[in-house]
């Protein structure tokens, strides 16, 4: 087929935007459910927390939920049943209210005092009618703060969830659970722990290989491009140690060079090509895992199984 750019551009942003539901991910959003939907019955809410490493899909995750509880524009201003923000470095308290604050739309968010900015905070959860906070980025606060700046910014969130009784989801990296443990307090109102793991194809090469097969299936191409089929998924797995960032950063590049190519498939010289380009760098594997032949992959492989034993 001739390149057409309207015609890339529009099957690029179709491919940006596939999203797949895989079993944990379905898991996690039905916790998120939880909170929201038990926490009003509760004598106190229902929180949760959210870790995982850079990359692995929990900010997608947050996406989601928000997109199945959605703003809406009443003639009483605006509902925001799902809010939320991000935590700002450096963390301190009032820095914690503005991030709230901005993300409900309260314009100078960083104006005033701590007690000023608490008491705006408390009003328009209130008048937004908030039913559950969601703060991103939380190992922040564990990364670059003092122990006694955690225990304060912990001890405010504490205080929020008890005067607010709106439960608060809190997302991280894994160093983000240490918060959990400098305040006890805060700890037990978090008994809904979920971690987002990598896709680990040596472990369980059934979910990386759904995983390849729902992409290829998603992906606007005439023919399949054969993600599973031989030592793919092998390379796959290497080249992008089963994260998903990595993971749909390779397919996105190289559905851009097949379609502007005018392929009917992605090929795997575009893979080589993108790993190459994008990924390599990152990864400093020992050699370009969408090349060589499969009994290469296959002792590469075994090498890997024989590491971990
Ligand atoms: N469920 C998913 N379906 C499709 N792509 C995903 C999914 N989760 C993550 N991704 C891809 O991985 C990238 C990184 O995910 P992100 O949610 O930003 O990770 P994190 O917040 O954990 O660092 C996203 O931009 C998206 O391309
Ligand atoms: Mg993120």
């Amino acid at each position: 087929m001739k390149y057409d750019p309207k015609r890339v551009h529009v099957l690029l942003k179709k491919i940006a935007a596939i999203r797949i539901r895989y079993p944990l991910f379905i898991a996690i959003l039905a916790d998120m459910d939880r909170c929201l939907a038990e926490s009003p019955d509760l004598r106190e809410p229902l929180c949760m927390l959210i870790t995982g490493d850079t990359g692995v899909g929990k900010s997608t995750l947050i996406d989601t939920f928000k997109q199945l509880h959605p703003k809406q524009n009443t003639v009483e201003g605006t509902e925001i049943p799902v809010l939320e923000a991000s935590l700002q470095l450096p963390v301190t308290i009032g820095g914690l209210f503005s991030s709230i604050l901005d993300a409900m739309g309260a314009p100078y968010a960083d104006r005033g005092t701590v007690e000023f900015k608490r008491r705006r905070l408390m009003e328009l959860l209130k008048r937004c009618r908030v039913q559950l906070v969601i703060l991103d980025e939380f190992q922040h606060l564990v990364e670059r703060g003092t122990r006694q700046r955690i225990e304060a910014v912990a001890d405010a969130i504490k205080s929020l969830i008890n005067h607010s009784g709106i439960p608060f989801i809190l997302v991280g990296m894994p160093t983000a659970h240490a918060v959990l443990e400098y305040s006890p307090q805060l700890a037990g109102r978090f008994p809904l722990r979920r971690d987002l793991p990598s896709f680990n194809w040596l472990e369980r090469p059934a979910d990386f290989e759904r995983l390849l097969t729902f992409f290829e299936q998603a992906l606007p191409f005439e023919k399949p491009s054969g993600f599973c089929d031989d030592t793919l998924p092998a390379r796959f797995y290497l080249a992008t140690g089963g994260n998903f960032r990595a993971f749909t950063t390779l397919i996105y590049d190289a559905s851009r060079t097949a379609l502007m190519r005018g392929g009917v498939r992605i090929e795997r010289e575009q893979l080589i090509r993108s790993y190459h380009s994008l990924l390599s760098a990152n990864r400093k594997l020992r050699a370009n895992p969408f090349l060589g032949d499969d009994s290469a992959i296959e002792r590469w492989i075994d090498q890997l199984r024989g590491k971990r034993q």
